[in-house]
């Protein structure tokens, strides 16, 4: 990834950089930034954003749902995006802007970001890949359900609260590896949810100033507090991640084949032979 220089360490305050230090790329945790009030994140701008992205860029839906539901059973809010995010104090609404790195002046705001964590990231994982920015708008008291994605992830609390409920990334009891296979072979994120889950979550409280690392893949649901919240989400892939997401394909791929493969290695162990076998299986076309 190139990166402009950054001015350095004007959001993550080095406090931040050393919990991140211990954390990173295995527990989730609480960290802190000092992005102030920015145009780019206005409402205003947010909505004009929205009109601009292409449809497949923008999700969103009523923000009233169940902590556990399918995809398919999500709701029209009936409104547009621009609308969705204008009214988001009343419209009981959540919704998400993706790859804000498509417009250039929020690829450079997500490249500062980034770049103030590559000394910490780096020596850990490796070159920061595929720098992707996600950006949150929800009304009082709605729900992200109950889900996994695949980037390494700080969330960034704007304006608002929420609190962040995260599960142990690579815990079978939360999400069995026939999920992960599901996921990495064009599936949705949103997981099977149980009640039961709710005691061993990691429960991470964030308002205005605050930010939760994620690791790859960790089960996680989203609660809003009582005002409208506004959330930067700022992430990267890493040569591991990539590993991980192959060598899942693959095990769904042996599992067709009548197998019972294995979970893939954790951080910093890679899934080498098995993803070397994949990719040789997709270049002759064995698998799609
Ligand atoms: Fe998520």
């Amino acid at each position: 990834m190139t990166m402009h220089q950054p001015i350095a360490g004007t959001v993550f305050p080095p406090d931040t950089l050393e919990t991140m230090a211990a954390l990173y790329p295995r527990a989730a945790g609480l960290l802190h930034h000092r992005l102030p009030d920015h145009p780019l994140l206005s409402i205003e701008a947010l909505a004009a954003l929205a009109e601009s992205l292409p449809a497949a860029q923008v999700e969103y839906n009523p923000g009233d749902v169940p902590i556990g539901i399918a995809p398919e059973d999500l709701p029209s809010n009936g409104l547009t995006i621009a609308e969705t995010i204008r009214t988001i104090d009343v419209n009981r609404s959540w919704a998400v802007l993706k790859n804000i790195e498509s417009d250039p002046a929020y690829r450079a705001l997500l490249m500062d970001l980034l770049g103030e964590l590559q000394p910490v990231v780096e020596p850990r994982t490796g070159a920061m890949l595929t720098p992707q920015g996600f950006i949150f708008v929800s009304s009082p008291g709605s729900i992200t359900p109950f889900h996994f994605d695949p980037e390494h992830n700080i969330l960034l609390q704007l304006r608002g609260t929420k609190v962040m409920h995260v599960w142990p990334s690579g815990d079978e009891r939360f999400a069995h590896r026939r999920e992960h296979e599901r996921y990495h072979t064009g599936g949705h994120r949103n997981l099977p949810w149980d009640d039961g889950y709710r005691g061993a979550a990691q429960q991470v409280p964030l308002v205005p100033g605050d930010a939760v690392l994620m690791p790859v893949m960790a089960p996680h649901f989203v609660a809003n507090g009582d005002a409208p919240s506004i959330s930067l989400s700022i992430t990267w892939r890493s040569e591991w991640s990539y590993r991980e997401s192959e060598a899942h394909a693959a095990n769904a791929w042996l599992r067709r084949l009548g197998l019972n493969p294995a979970m893939p290695p954790r951080w910093p162990d890679h899934a080498r032979v098995k993803t070397v076998g994949w990719r040789i299986a997709r270049r002759l076309r064995l698998v799609h």
